[in-house]
């Protein structure tokens, strides 16, 4: 595979990037937008419209009622200590549809310990898909999918300062092209694939806050500076002070731009015209900031250094972008190389479809499959005859049984592997002093051994010497020493050789006598010992009957702690067993609520088809006998999209109407409307270039006001 020598980048990431690429090798201009003509301008007027028309929030109810359904359980489970708001593109008015439900969990009173896994075991007993923790966050979150309303959920804890500023970006978003404008660069990054900040690109979030700086800085102001001459309102949150307060009044603009001029003017900046060395998008400022006076000088590798290898140090402020509120936060501090580059290459991209005069659905062509609705509910169905259906809900529906026996076994044995758990756990409890008191018998009994073992040594060396009593040698001394001390009979003196013997015998028999006693001494001290060790070991005998009644006791209750230690070890064991019982019940869940949804489908098709196979019916009698056409069913159509789009239960003759008025796909597909007026924007061509050796967009720098 070849790589490119000027840049570095590999055949494939030349063709993953192909406008930056293009732009990095050709020392070429950037095309430049100020020749875009009017009657281009007023056909994406058009396509814009067309697509708004189609993007409005068809979601709302599924997200009001899946927020009802969430703050339910969380009152269920945590009780009222627990509160639930909402926040992002569901209350700013933001929203293109497709984008997630954002809502924050916090908590009047103590956070409950292990609250992330505690939601998560909630929610897989829901049914919920694809549950993420991600408990080390600066704000802990729980990511997960619902699978009724396909809508992709994130509950955060206690994210305070996200309350705030969607409060504020409701605020810009009075302004319906501001609004619309917002609508449509998330329509474009979202299908582009660079709106995802857990893929390393920007938020919806950031890019939101570059439109809203976009309708500062266009001339006439499209959106004023909410954040300036305002009240101060502070937060105090996580340790800090921020200021929350903006002005929320009405905005008369005097901009007449067209959605779709703007919407121009808005690539044309940031594609080509906003030096993201030098400057900060920040909105609370109404205009860029200098990253000099913010001190947020990028540093580390550029992104091009980083895709090629060249280096691998970690970039920072790589496209700076201030929070409204907390300023000290880069929005961009979660743009990786590889989503930096992908941003500079759809700039590219779009700048140069727009100079080609292409429309906004080619602009915005997928870059992955997008997840929509099937077109029918039921597409799959109607080529399959009523028997083949009523063998698949049989099977189905045994299959159900078998998952929920499944199931209560599972948690059955869950239960008892916790009770179980449970037991040992307070075993453990009871007998944590019992423990301590062993532990410090034997730290006793140790040295006292070693006195016992040292005492017996001596006395016993000395017997093995020694094997006359005590006494007798006492007796002996005694004997001797009168013998040595009697008054002398002159006439009968012993001679010197019996004399001296005597004296050795005595002073021989005095070492022994010493000896003696050292022994006896010994063997005292030996009693003594001994008997303290027999008290000790009779004190371990008693800890250890202590710890056997315990288990005993544990066994009582539950035999299955048969056989089982009492010790931490045995705890852990256990622990695991129902994490893992635990992982299988889950499993099982998602199971049920798959096969409940099918049968749920298969049983609406039954009653749908069989309706229409009546009204078929009575349709031919009716014409045979009146000739007139029966009456289309009688409900709104509207209020029927809403609901099915929505994920609300259908009754029959709704489902019917939906399915007479083009299924699902019609839902949020209405009317066509006419196209806007035109209107030029007349702007000075520059040539802009790309600089090679930063692999981002330089251009004709932004007068700052
Ligand atoms: N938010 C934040 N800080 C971030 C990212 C997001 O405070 N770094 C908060 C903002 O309040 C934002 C909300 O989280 O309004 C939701 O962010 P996001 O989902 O990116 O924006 P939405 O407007 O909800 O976009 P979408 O419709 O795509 O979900
Ligand atoms: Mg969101």
């Amino acid at each position: 595979m070849s790589v490119c020598s000027t840049t570095g980048l590999s055949q494939a990431q030349q063709e993953r990037w192909p406008y930056l690429y293009k732009h990095l090798i050709e020392d070429i201009d950037v095309p430049d937008l100020s020749t875009i003509t009017e009657a281009y301008i007023s056909s994406l007027d058009g396509d814009l419209k067309k697509v708004i028309k189609k993007i409005g929030d068809a979601k709302a109810k599924s997200r009001e009622s899946l927020t009802n359904h969430l703050t339910s359980l969380m009152f269920r489970r945590f009780g009222k200590n627990a509160m639930i708001e909402a926040f992002g593109s569901s209350v700013t008015d933001l929203s293109i549809g497709a984008g997630d439900l954002d809502l924050c969990l916090s908590f009047k009173n103590k956070t409950p310990r292990k609250v992330l896994r505690k939601i998560s075991g909630l929610l897989h007993e829901e049914g919920m898909e694809n549950i993420q923790l991600i408990p080390k966050a600066r704000i802990p979150i729980v990511k997960f999918k619902d699978p009724r309303s396909g809508l992709d959920v994130d509950i955060s804890l206690d994210n305070r300062l996200a309350i705030y500023n969607s409060h504020l970006l409701k605020s810009y978003a009075q302004e319906d092209r501001l609004r619309r404008l917002v609508h449509m660069v998330k329509y474009w990054s979202s299908r582009r694939g660079i709106n995802n900040a857990f893929d390393g690109s920007l938020s919806s979030y950031a890019w939101t806050l570059l439109t809203i700086q976009h309708a500062q800085l266009v001339q006439p102001a499209l959106a004023p500076n909410r954040q300036e001459n305002c009240p101060s309102k502070p937060l105090s949150f996580q340790g800090k002070t921020f200021d929350v307060g903006f002005n929320d009044d009405d905005f008369k603009t005097e901009n007449t731009q067209s959605l779709a001029s703007l919407l121009i003017s808005f690539f044309d900046r940031f594609a080509t015209r906003w030096d993201w060395e030098s400057m900060v998008v920040s909105i609370r400022n109404g205009e860029a900031h200098s990253n000099k006076a913010k001190k947020w000088n990028h540093t580390g590798p550029l992104p091009l250094e980083v895709v090629t290898g060249v280096d691998d140090g970690r970039m920072e402020h790589v496209m700076p972008i201030e929070d409204p509120f907390d300023h000290e936060h880069d929005l961009s501090r979660v743009v990786r190389a590889e989503g930096a580059m992908s941003i500079q290459n759809e700039f590219m991209r779009v700048i140069t479809m727009l100079s080609e005069g292409k429309s906004w659905h080619d602009i915005c062509e997928p870059v992955f499959e997008i997840d929509e609705e099937p077109d029918d509910l039921f597409h799959d169905l109607r080529s399959t005859s009523k028997d083949e259906i009523a063998t698949r809900l049989e099977n189905l529906r045994t299959n159900l049984d078998e998952v929920e026996g499944q199931i209560r076994d599972l948690v059955g044995e869950r239960q008892n592997s916790k009770e179980l758990l449970d037991l040992l756990r307070g075993g453990l409890r009871e007998t944590r002093n019992v423990k301590s008191d062993r532990q410090q018998i034997l730290s006793e009994l140790r040295p006292l051994s070693m006195k016992v073992q040292e005492l017996r040594e001596v006395r016993d060396g000395i017997n093995q010497r020694i094997a006359i009593p005590t006494k007798r040698i006492h007796e002996e001394m005694v004997r001797v020493f009168e013998k040595l001390t009697t008054e002398v009979d002159v006439f009968n003196a012993p001679n010197l050789g019996v004399e001296k013997g005597d004296f050795a015998y005595f002073f021989e028999l005095q070492a022994m006598y010493e000896a003696s006693l050292k022994s006896n001494e010994a063997h005292q001290e030996f009693i003594r010992l001994r008997r303290e060790q027999n008290e000790e070991y009779r004190a371990l005998k008693k800890t250890k009957k202590q710890e056997e009644d315990v288990l005993a006791k544990l066994v009582e209750s539950n035999p299955a702690l048969e056989g089982v230690h009492l010790n931490p070890k045995s705890v852990r064991e256990f622990q695991k067993n129902a994490k893992l019982l635990q992982r299988s019940i889950n499993e099982q869940y998602s199971s049920k609520h798959e096969l409940r949804r099918e049968i749920g489908r298969l049983e609406a098709w039954q009653r749908i088809s069989s309706k229409r196979n009546q009204n078929r019916g009575q349709r031919s009698t009716n014409r045979e006998s009146t000739r007139r056409r029966p009456r289309a069913p009688d409900v709104n159509i509207n209020e029927v999209r809403e609901k099915a789009s929505s994920g609300d239960a259908l009754s029959l003759t709704e489902l019917d109407a939906l399915l007479s008025k083009g299924g699902i796909a019609s839902i949020g597909n209405a009317n066509n409307q006419k196209s806007q007026q035109k209107q030029r924007q007349s702007k000075k061509r520059s040539s802009r270039k790309i600089d090679i050796r930063q692999g981002r967009t330089r251009g004709r720098k932004e007068t700052r006001k």
